[in-house]
């Protein structure tokens, strides 16, 4: 035995270090303990994760059927369901006999996902579309997708995550810093740009996977994006805690944002799960968690213990009447044991996302990078003109020789087009592209109307 568990370990450690090194420590191991010392050992440290899986366990806390919504025939979506925890929550779901759409950024592993839970239940309707969160375009293409062929969405889990180590400096498809853009913004847009399909299934559920990794975030205000920072940590890259505080955050102020539409929103932790979580993981720790792997196993959540809060958010009548709240192990997360999430914060992160992905005038965001793009030819309209002309200062800085001219345009007001036309019309000859770059986002629920009395989104973006 002892033959076999030394080349078992030789192997095992062949990359790691030199043989010899291992051998000769493997000799001086022998010769201080006995075999049946180390049997001894091996009983005793079983016995001790026994007991820890055991008192685990029983705080996990499980779902109870019972008192869950039927969730027969309801769509619902799940961001990241080829693998880990979103997988056990689609086979959850369809166990349920509802139309599950897994939305992933590889079709093939969706697929792969589908022909796993099909080999565990024939009810349900499960059906994979191609979204990648690491690139807005994708979650608008999605989204369009979405909406033609569904008019009403039950239940959106914004579950998928990544994690990379803090030397990897990946920057999703617009140039957000990955865990920031994949894990708080894809998700952000996408949730916005389904509320009318949620708002038409009301009462409707949205679920964040976020963690308690939120604890140790900060939301930096004045480096979002992760140009100053760079991210710490061996185990939990700080980056990633912080776009976990994000999640949390955006759950809470979006609870207050769609008050009176009928959707609820839920934020939650999974608690330590088994998954292909670790797989970007580089360095010392790959071989830690590969040591340690049987042991986080054996005490750690399955992918199915760790999609139960979940679907507890996402189905228990317990929570009909809560929106905006944490969740851990099946309940309700005790304020005290995790941060406090600030409604400040809340509102503040909210608005600068909204800057970031859903576009405004050409004061910032895409209209921003556009103008920088055409700034040699350039003549451009906004609705404020102090910050328009903060960005014909930016932009003649970077290109001297530009001509830009900042002009007043406020698409809430249609008397503001005429104007805005007649000026153009009487200082310009002719205009040789016209980019129609300005939209909106305005909450649902708050009445705002344009100032001749439009709905707000309708009357800006079209
Ligand atoms: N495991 C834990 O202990 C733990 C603890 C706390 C919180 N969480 C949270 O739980 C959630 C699920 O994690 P997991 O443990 O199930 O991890 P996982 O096994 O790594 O699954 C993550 C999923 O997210 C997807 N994903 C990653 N980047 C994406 C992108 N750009 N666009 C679309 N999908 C993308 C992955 O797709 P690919 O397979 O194509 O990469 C995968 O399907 C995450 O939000 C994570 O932060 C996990
Ligand atoms: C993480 O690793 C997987 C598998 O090796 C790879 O497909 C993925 O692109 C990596 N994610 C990032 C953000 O680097
Ligand atoms: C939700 O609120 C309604 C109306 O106030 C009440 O009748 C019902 O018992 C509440 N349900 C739960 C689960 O708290």
């Amino acid at each position: 035995m002892v033959q076999q568990l030394r080349e078992a370990f030789t192997i095992y450690s062949l990359d790691c270090l030199p043989s010899v090194v291992i051998e000769n420590q493997f000799r001086l191991l022998q010769q201080t303990i006995s075999l049946k010392m180390f049997i001894r050992i091996c009983i005793v440290i079983f016995g001790v994760l026994t007991v820890i899986r055991w008192a685990l366990r029983k705080k996990w806390g499980s779902v109870d059927r019972t008192n869950e919504i039927r969730s027969k025939g309801k769509i619902v979506l799940i961001t990241g369901a080829n693998t880990g925890i979103g997988k056990a929550t689609a086979l959850e779901f369809a166990q349920r006999d509802a139309n599950v759409i897994l939305a992933c950024r590889d079709l093939e592993k969706a697929k792969e996902a589908v022909s796993w839970i099909r080999q565990k239940t024939t009810l349900g309707q499960l059906i994979c579309m191609e979204l990648d969160l690491s690139s807005l375009q994708s979650v608008r293409t999605f989204c369009k997708e979405f909406k033609s062929k569904y008019d009403r969405l039950d239940i959106l889990i914004n579950n998928a995550g990544v994690q990379v180590p803090p030397e990897k400096t990946k920057r999703t498809a617009d140039g957000f810093e990955m865990h920031f853009g994949v894990n708080h913004l894809g998700h952000f847009l996408l949730t916005n740009l389904l509320l009318e399909p949620l708002k038409a299934s009301a009462p409707s559920r949205i679920v964040t996977v976020s963690s308690i990794a939120h604890s140790w975030g900060k939301i930096y205000f004045d480096d979002l994006n992760c140009e100053k920072r760079v991210g710490k940590g061996l185990v939990i890259n700080t980056l990633y805690s912080d776009s976990k505080l994000a999640n949390a955050l955006f759950s809470k102020e979006l609870s207050k944002r769609i008050q009176g539409t009928g959707i609820r929103t839920y934020a939650l932790c999974p608690g330590g799960v088994v998954t292909d979580f670790g797989r970007n993981r580089t360095g010392p720790m790959t071989w830690v968690f590969m040591i340690l792997g049987p042991i986080l196993r054996y005490i750690l959540k399955s992918p199915q213990e760790g999609a139960a809060t979940t679907m507890y958010c996402a189905l228990s009548k317990n929570l009909i009447n809560e929106s905006g709240e944490m969740y851990r192990d099946c309940r309700r997360w005790n304020q005290k044991s995790r941060i406090q999430l600030d409604d400040e914060d809340a509102n503040r992160l909210w608005q600068e996302s909204a800057k970031l992905v859903l576009i405004t005038g050409a004061n910032s965001g895409l209209g921003k990078e556009a103008t920088f793009e055409m700034a040699k030819r350039g003549a451009k309209a906004s609705r404020n003109l102090e910050l328009t002309q903060s960005v014909v200062e930016q932009v003649l800085k970077m290109h001297p020789s530009s001509e830009l001219t900042a002009m007043k345009l406020d698409l809430g007001s249609l008397e503001s087009v005429r104007e805005f036309a007649k000026e153009v019309q009487s200082k310009f000859d002719k205009i040789d592209i016209l980019i129609s770059n300005a939209g909106v986002y305005a909450p649902l629920g708050k009445q705002m109307k344009t100032a001749e009395g439009y709905e707000f989104n309708f009357g800006v973006t079209k």
